[in-house]
């Protein structure tokens, strides 16, 4: 049964969020200020780090997202000098790219590609610039613009990460990939160093629940959503064959769900009337497809939750055009039929071979991709599978690798067990790559039982006698842990 004080607690939320969504002369939140002078000085210096994870024309959406949110972040008031923009680059000039030199994330949208500050691109796309970024060390870097949060005890910091996930894993265009633990810790550290007074972290993923789940404390002041929850997917949106679709002549999706809803509400609202709160309302909303969850996830919050009464412009700005548009609680945007985000790299490689001319030596090449796609997750999902019955018999190995620990517990009480796993794993059956990360609960689970490295060595040799040829196999860029 719940408490006197926390039936107390919830009618102040609601009597706030009444007040902050229809303003009422009386009652304001304490962020609610018309005049805006006043408060850009109460709020110090907005920082924004934008980070696409992956690359290739397949993934194109991801850094459509990026490229979206550096416009908000601009038009909503943020400098150059403050927003700091991870991508790989390989969108605009690429050979599969119909609009050269352009990317866009929405069927009727423009260019958002123009003016995106190419700080960390291609290879310099690493954890380790991230994590320097983040900690606003300059001496750790490697490469790229050498921008990084210079930040102070009065600033804001804004964080969104798109591209694929897994369970305690988000993809990087380089390896190793960027495991929660580490990430988790660095943003102790960057609290530890006072050097900011909040934070917001939008992170768009497969199971980007996992991420903070059981791992943000609740003080040190950040707030956290994230696209789905600790074991779903994410959904890609403007998909090809879908509805809303792209232009006929991009077969790539366009977008991601969960980022274009908060990304899509952004650009046409006054953020000074909007909550945190009343826009995590909106996009769990969107993103679960009014509460449906066909073709969509759970949105989730994380962190300090007392961070979500501030309105969205002390993070991200927000457009002067938009002063007139105040923030009101029902919305008028679309629920664009979605698909899975793992799935999203298929309807790519399908599109292309379909679309390619019949004897076309681009139909060869295209039919090509698609079997060794195909055939990479087989075997990885196989291999994974194998190991699991090797080590806990038929009977049990797939629960085993498939149990789900309760809410609010982490994946996995020893991180470094799990990257040994991993790479133990990689050695003998190659590359998890991107659609592998799927299977870091089996890895974590491994390791939950107690299973020693060596066990998982002799296991994983009889499991693969060889690394597939394919590319996605290959390890000869690193291991994803
Ligand atoms: C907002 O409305 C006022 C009053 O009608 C008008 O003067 C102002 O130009 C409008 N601002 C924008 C950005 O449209």
């Amino acid at each position: 049964m719940a408490s006197p004080l926390a039936a107390g607690a919830i009618l102040l939320l609601v009597a706030l969020s009444v007040a902050d969504s229809r303003p009422d002369p009386l009652i304001r939140l304490p962020s609610y200020r018309t005049n805006q002078g006043s408060e850009d000085d109460s709020v110090g210096t907005r920082w924004a780090v934008l980070i696409a994870g992956s690359s290739g024309y397949g993934n194109y959406r991801h850094q459509a997202d990026v490229c979206h949110a550096y416009q908000i972040m601009k038009k909503g008031g943020l400098k150059d000098e403050n927003i700091i923009v991870f991508m790989y680059d390989d969108i605009a000039y690429n050979e599969e790219n119909p609009r050269q030199g352009e990317i866009i994330n929405h069927p009727q949208g423009g260019d958002v590609y123009a003016g995106v500050p190419k700080d960390y691109v291609g290879d310099d796309v690493t954890v380790g610039n991230l994590f320097a970024v983040l900690l606003g060390d300059k001496t750790a870097l490697t490469g790229g613009s050498g921008k990084v949060i210079d930040s102070g005890p009065d600033d804001h910091i804004f964080i969104f990460y798109s591209d694929h996930g897994g369970p305690g894993v988000l993809g990087m265009p380089t390896y190793p990939y960027l495991y929660a633990d580490d990430l988790v810790s660095v943003l102790k550290k960057k609290h530890a160093a006072g050097t900011y007074k909040s934070m917001v972290f939008y992170l768009e993923a497969c199971e980007s629940g996992s991420i903070f789940e059981g791992l943000l404390p609740e003080d040190i002041n950040i707030y956290a959503t994230t696209a789905s929850n600790a074991e779903e997917s994410s959904w890609g949106c403007y998909c090809p064959g879908e509805s809303p679709s792209p232009p006929p002549e991009y077969y790539t999706c366009l977008g991601d769900l969960y980022s274009v809803s908060w990304m899509e509400d952004s650009d046409i609202h006054n953020l000074r009337t909007e909550s945190l709160h009343q826009q995590y309302n909106l996009v769990k909303d969107r993103t679960s497809v009014h509460n449906t969850y066909n073709f969509g996830s759970h949105v989730m919050q994380y962190g300090d939750l007392n961070l979500n009464v501030n309105n969205v412009f002390m993070y991200i700005g927000s457009n002067p055009a938009n002063d007139n548009f105040t923030f009101i609680g029902d919305n008028s945007l679309s629920f664009p039929r979605s698909v899975n985000q793992r799935d999203a790299d298929l309807v790519y490689f399908w599109q292309k071979y379909k679309r390619s001319a019949v004897g076309s030596s681009e139909k060869i090449q295209a039919h090509k991709n698609l079997v060794e796609v195909m055939s990479h997750r087989l075997h990885v999902d196989q291999s994974v599978e194998l190991v699991g019955n090797l080590l806990f018999g038929t009977e049990e190995g797939s629960n085993i690798l498939n149990a789900v620990r309760p809410s609010g517990m982490p994946l996995v009480d020893d991180w470094a067990c799990l990257k040994s796993m991993v790479r133990t794993f990689e050695t003998h059956c190659g590359s998890l790559a991107q659609y592998g990360m799927k299977h870091m609960r089996s890895f974590a689970n491994i390791c939950n039982a107690g299973v020693k490295t060596e066990t998982m060595a002799k296991v994983a040799s009889q499991a693969c006698t060889s690394i597939p040829s394919n590319p996605w196999s290959s390890l000869h860029r690193g291991f994803s842990a």
